[in-house]
Parts: C-alpha cells; sequence; structure tokens
C-alpha cells in the first residue's frame, strides 16, 4: 500500500500537471478502489450518479483501448492528440468515465431508499420524488444527456484530484472516436451510453510542466459577462 500522506485539496488541485509518460509501475488493487470510491463521492444531479466507470487494466483491454483511440487521419495535423494512444499505452490504467443517460431511471428508487436510510429523505419525500424525479426527467428529456454527461466529468475531475493527492499521476482524455472505445467497454450496441472522458493515471515518468492559464480577466466576470474580474 503507498504509505505517502495525501495532499490537501488546494495542494494537489495547485500541483495537478496533465502528465503524458508513466512508469510501468503497477498501482495497487487497494489504491484503484479508493480512487473509485473518491470519484463516487461526486455530486450528481439529483443523485442520481449516472456513471459508468470501467477500469481498463488488462493487457488486452487496454490494446484495445489504444487501438480505438488511434486516429491516423488527424495524428499529422495534430500531434497533441495523436499521442492520446502512447499515453493510454504508457498508463497502468485507465479509466472510461461513461455516462448513462438512462441512469436517472435505474436509480432514482435505490438512490431515495438509500438516502431515506440515511436520514436524508423521510417516507413522506421518498414518495414524492419517486414520481417527482422521473417527472423532471422526461420533461428535461433533451438534457438527461448532457446531465448525465456532466455528472461523469465531474467524477472524473475527483478522481483526477484524488490520484493526485495520493502520489499518482493523470490525463484526462477524449474520444474522438467515441463508438471504437464504447466497443472496447462492452457498450458497443448500448444507445444509452456515452463516453464522457477517458482518465489514464499511473505514477509520472516526467516532469511537470505548466502552460499557464490565461489571467482571470480573460474569463472571469463579476455579475456579468464583460465586467471582467481583475
Ligand atoms: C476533457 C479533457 C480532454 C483532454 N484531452 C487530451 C488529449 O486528448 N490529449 C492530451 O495530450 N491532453 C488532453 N487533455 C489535457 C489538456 O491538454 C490539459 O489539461 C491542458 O493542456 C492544461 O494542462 P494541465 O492539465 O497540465 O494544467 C485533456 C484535458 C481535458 C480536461
Amino acid at each position: 500500500m503507498n504509505q505517502i500522506t495525501p495532499l490537501d485539496v488546494p495542494s494537489a488541485i495547485q500541483q495537478r500537471r496533465s502528465i503524458r509518460a508513466f512508469k510501468p509501475d503497477p498501482i495497487e488493487p487497494e489504491l484503484i478502489k479508493q480512487l473509485v470510491e473518491f470519484a463516487v463521492s461526486a455530486p450528481s444531479v439529483s443523485n442520481l450518479q449516472p456513471w459508468q466507470i470501467v477500469v481498463v487494466q488488462s493487457p488486452e483491454k487496454k490494446a484495445a483501448l489504444v487501438k480505438a483511440c488511434t486516429d491516423e487521419e488527424i495524428s499529422e495535423l495534430r500531434p497533441r492528440i495523436y499521442e492520446r494512444q502512447k499515453i493510454i499505452a504508457s498508463a497502468p490504467i485507465t479509466f472510461v468515465f461513461a455516462a448513462d443517460f438512462n441512469g436517472w431511471n435505474k436509480n432514482t428508487v435505490n438512490m431515495l431508499e438509500l438516502a431515506k436510510q440515511n436520514g436524508v429523505y423521510t417516507d413522506k419525500e421518498v414518495k414524492y420524488l419517486k414520481k417527482g424525479i422521473p417527472q423532471l426527467f422526461e420533461q428535461q428529456e433533451d438534457k438527461t444527456r448532457e446531465w448525465a454527461v456532466k455528472d461523469a466529468a465531474i467524477a472524473a475531475t475527483h478522481l483526477v484530484l484524488a490520484a493526485e493527492s495520493l502520489g499518482l499521476s493523470s490525463c484526462m482524455l477524449y474520444h474522438p472516436l467515441e463508438n471504437r472505445v464504447k466497443e472496447v467497454i462492452g457498450a458497443g450496441n448500448m444507445p444509452d451510453i456515452a463516453i464522457a472522458v477517458l482518465v489514464a493515471v499511473g505514477y509520472a515518468a516526467e516532469s511537470r510542466k505548466n502552460p499557464g492559464r490565461l489571467p482571470l480577466s480573460a474569463n472571469v466576470s463579476i455579475d456579468e459577462l464583460g465586467n471582467p474580474m481583475e
């Protein structure tokens, strides 16, 4: 078990950089479980937890994921993106954060019963919400995919920061060839599943380089856009 003292949240946020080359050292199963537990501690719309997280670690699945993320057509123009396959190949683990946009339907009853056991909802509230939550999601049908993908990405962010805190490094990755990634995780014929983001995790084999951030005035405003924070 890794014996490091976890970094506090501000330090993990400050220190975290995208790492694109990893040592071959494996991550202990206990640590992987811890990471996933931190990821699923994330908030989600109505606490419906619509993520499906797949821990890709077997050599066969890793090779399939590398292949699924290889896109020769764009590689010459966009070398950073081409690196995606190399990043996955080098990382001992890649977490695929999928989103189930029917998750609200599947999880409402269990989530409410759990919250009741935990003293968060009364019987009356549970009865009301068992109808109210499905109604909300049916009315907002065009939003359910977006909400599920956002929730999965928020969970991925929790995992990335937890990894940094526990001595690991990571890189978030997009998935231009989503259907190929879906095939790898066994969701090829599941229309309700979308891939939110991939997260490669391992022990860093390169130094952290900070590409920097724009000044706050470029994209933070007070009260309304166009009134930049200085
Ligand atoms: C959703 C998402 C997708 C990303 N996809 C890639 C990618 O495909 N390839 C890559 O090399 N980096 C990828 N990155 C990492 C970004 O390039 C990186 O976060 C950014 O340059 C800022 O650097 P930093 O993370 O070290 O602060 C991605 C980051 C995010 C949040």
